[in-house]
């Protein structure tokens, strides 16, 4: 359906986004390519295997098992599955294949980045977060205990194989972390998928097939080309991170049990959109627009107990913070933001203060944690 391409002074790949794109598997691994091993999630695994299967043939591959969840995103496991592959004979030669969510694309791209110093891999993101986000792109790695993604490398994919036909099975509250990347995407530079996602809510979140193709492949774009001009985050990709200095702080006062990653940033797009009003260079009816359309794709999880002055000094933890300056990403209008330091903390504040205020609101009281 659709195809894209990052091109890096260290690699140029195809990303994919199709359905049936697992099928292609095939298509992107080597000749030279020695033993191939799957890295993926019990329940993934258990939904979708079969199609990687079947993709290659019925065999001639390894499955290894990552135990899934933020809390395991840990070098433990990574340093174990390593382990298993010197068992199992993997060499240099070997290749493996990122079956799973962020967490899987991010651990198993680590694993491959470190594997005898760097073995090749296929990402096959299968959550719509890791679709539009985390599988394209090559940023990998795990959390320490202190806070996220602070041990990492970039390795670039062979490929990224998008294959919509894995979401019908994604759980409604993970679809909708999915969106809220979206949603992201629409106000750092897409006004077009931004005004879509507005328009088409029902369709969007009814997963409507043509819908949901229509805004992974906007966002898969946007990703492909941020990637493409600014490889390791010196400039221009750090527009990606609009909604994560907070979100990232969010999730880590929670110690990610309460907030899935995108429920995170959704409210920290929340924070920032506030922040980019009070500075004044964000005008209040495209503030109001955005603040909507989160509202719009929401519930997110209770604020009860998460005050502000924690999450700013969690802030200065974050692995974005330079020399103690944090840095925001704040709209100025749909589709364009710009980078902020040295914004006064008391200011930072009351943002997030007026976000935590009205996600407390009724609006939000009926979802589960
Ligand atoms: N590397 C990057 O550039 C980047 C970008 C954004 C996010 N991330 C990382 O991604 C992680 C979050 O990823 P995530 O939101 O995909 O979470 P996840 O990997 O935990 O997946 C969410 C849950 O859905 C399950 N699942 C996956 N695919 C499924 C399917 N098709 N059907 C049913 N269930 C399915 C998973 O097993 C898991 O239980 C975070 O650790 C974040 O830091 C990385
Ligand atoms: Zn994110």
């Amino acid at each position: 359906m659709a195809e894209f391409e990052v091109t890096t002074p260290a690699a140029r790949y195809p990303v994919v986004v199709e359905r049936g794109a697992i099928s292609r598997i095939p298509e992107f691994v080597p000749e030279s390519c020695g033993k191939l091993f799957v890295v993926s999630t019990g329940d993934v695994w258990k939904l979708h295997g079969e199609r990687v299967s079947d993709a290659l043939g019925g065999g001639g591959f390894d499955v290894l098992f990552l135990p899934g969840g933020e809390e395991n995103k840990r070098f433990a496991p990574v340093e174990e599955l390593a382990e298993r592959l010197v068992e199992l004979g993997a060499d240099r030669s070997s290749l493996i294949v990122a079956f799973g969510g962020g967490i899987v694309t991010d651990m198993a791209g680590f694993l491959a980045a470190i594997f005898m110093r760097g073995i090749p891999v296929i990402q096959i993101p299968t959550t719509l977060l890791a679709q539009v986000d985390a599988g394209v792109g090559g940023k990998t790695g795990v959390n320490l205990a202190i806070g996220k993604n602070l041990i990492g490398s970039f390795h670039q994919p062979l490929a990224v194989l998008v294959d919509p036909e894995v979401l019908p099975s994604l759980p409604e509250r993970e679809y909708r972390a999915g969106l809220y990347e979206i949603i992201k995407a629409g106000v750092i530079a897409e006004e077009r998928l931004f005004d879509f996602l507005v328009e088409n809510r029902e369709r969007v979140l009814a997963r409507d097939q043509a819908a949901v193709e229509h805004i992974i492949a906007e966002s898969v774009r946007l990703k492909c080309e941020v990637v493409s001009a600014d490889e390791h985050e010196k400039g221009l990709r750090r527009i990606l991170n609009f909604g994560h200095t907070f979100g990232h702080a969010l999730e880590a006062e929670t110690r990610y049990s309460r907030f899935l990653h995108g429920e995170a940033v959704a409210w920290g797009m929340r924070a920032a959109t506030h922040l980019a009003l009070m500075l004044g260079i964000l005008a209040r009816v495209p503030g109001e627009q955005i603040l909507g359309a989160i509202s719009s794709y929401g519930p997110i999880p209770m604020m009860a107990g998460i005050n502000a002055k924690a999450l700013a000094a969690r802030m200065l933890n974050d692995k974005k913070t330079i020399q103690k300056r944090v840095h925001f990403v704040l709209p100025v209008r749909i589709g364009a933001v710009q980078v902020h330091a040295d914004i006064p903390e008391m200011m930072v504040r009351n943002a997030m203060e007026r976000a935590i205020d009205e996600t407390r609101s009724a609006e939000f009281d009926e979802v589960s944690a």
